[in-house]
């Protein structure tokens, strides 16, 4: 159905918590894809809690894209994420180290490509695409993607950055023609202030909002042992909500790309 990208402006707000956790309650089959140019595997070394680094990763699909042989790459390099109910999750686990972001570079358009087409698989695609400004950044996965959300917090810190950058991306997405894929996701609403607040002062909108649930997102982030059963936390009921936003969002744009296609051809 859809790319979706997470990305922050600054602090470590939940990006990885959110897309991991997302990917886990998702009710398709889904591509959950580690392009956070920091390095280090993240989610491969916190969720998976593996000890080495993954075999194959971000920087063999660039040596791939550079044979042209990047969809047979794509697949080698998944493995298989357990703990999800619903649906067949998958990782593309990141780089390991941020010196190895630049190589990367010439990938994210091609990857970009490869990630869409995965549509017609059946299979949706999650990017947890790290901070915004870093050298090697996915920028083409987010200003690609069907829904594209900034994540932050409400508290005065956060908004700051998060400020800092909404006019950047608005000013992005509008060159790509596609500011209806771009929103924020708000983690720990009213902590202190309300999603309605945030939009006001960012003017861009909050697309979902997850509870505050420090216990149940180190399950996600870093693997931590559940303090109880993680399908009935409050993260994981507001995550349900936040992908039903999330999905009707890539409708909602969809719809809108058939109808200006429509217009165009009338
Ligand atoms: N909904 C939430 N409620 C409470 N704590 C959260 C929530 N989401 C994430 N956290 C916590 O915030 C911390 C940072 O989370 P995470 O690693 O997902 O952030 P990040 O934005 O990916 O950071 P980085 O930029 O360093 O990769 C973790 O301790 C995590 O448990
Ligand atoms: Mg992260």
């Amino acid at each position: 159905m859809a790319l979706i990208a997470l990305f922050s402006a600054s602090g470590s707000p939940g990006v990885t918590a959110t897309a991991v956790g997302l990917a886990l309650t998702w009710p398709r089959p889904v591509l959950l894809v580690d392009a956070d140019p920091t390095g280090g595997s993240a989610i491969f070394a916190g969720y998976l809690r593996a000890e080495s680094a993954p075999s194959s990763s971000l920087v063999d699909l660039a040596l791939a894209d550079h044979h042209g042989d990047l969809t047979t790459a794509i697949a080698e390099a998944t493995v298989r994420m357990p703990g999800s109910d619903t649906a067949t999750v998958s990782l593309l686990p990141g780089t390991r180290s941020h010196g190895q972001a630049r190589s990367l570079l010439p990938l994210w358009d091609t990857l970009g490509t490869e990630l869409k087409a995965l549509e017609a698989t059946g299979q949706d695609v999650i990017v947890d695409a790290g901070r915004l400004g870093l050298a090697g950044g996915p920028e083409p996965l987010i200003y690609g993607a069907d829904v594209a959300l900034l994540v932050t917090r409400s508290d005065l810190v956060s908004l700051a950055a998060a400020r800092s950058w909404a006019e950047t991306l608005l000013t992005g997405f509008e060159a790509v023609g596609a500011t209806d894929s771009l929103g924020m996701l708000l983690v720990g609403e009213g902590r202190p202030y309300s999603a309605r607040e945030v939009q006001k002062v960012l003017r861009l909108p909050v697309t979902a909002t997850l509870a505050w649930d420090p216990g149940t997102a180190d399950v996600f982030a870093k693997g931590a042992k559940a303090p109880r059963k993680v399908g009935s936390s409050r993260l994981v009921r507001s995550l349900a909500a936040a992908q039903t936003a999330i999905r009707g969002c890539v409708a909602a744009n969809r719809d809108q790309l058939a109808v200006r296609g429509t217009g165009a051809m009338a």
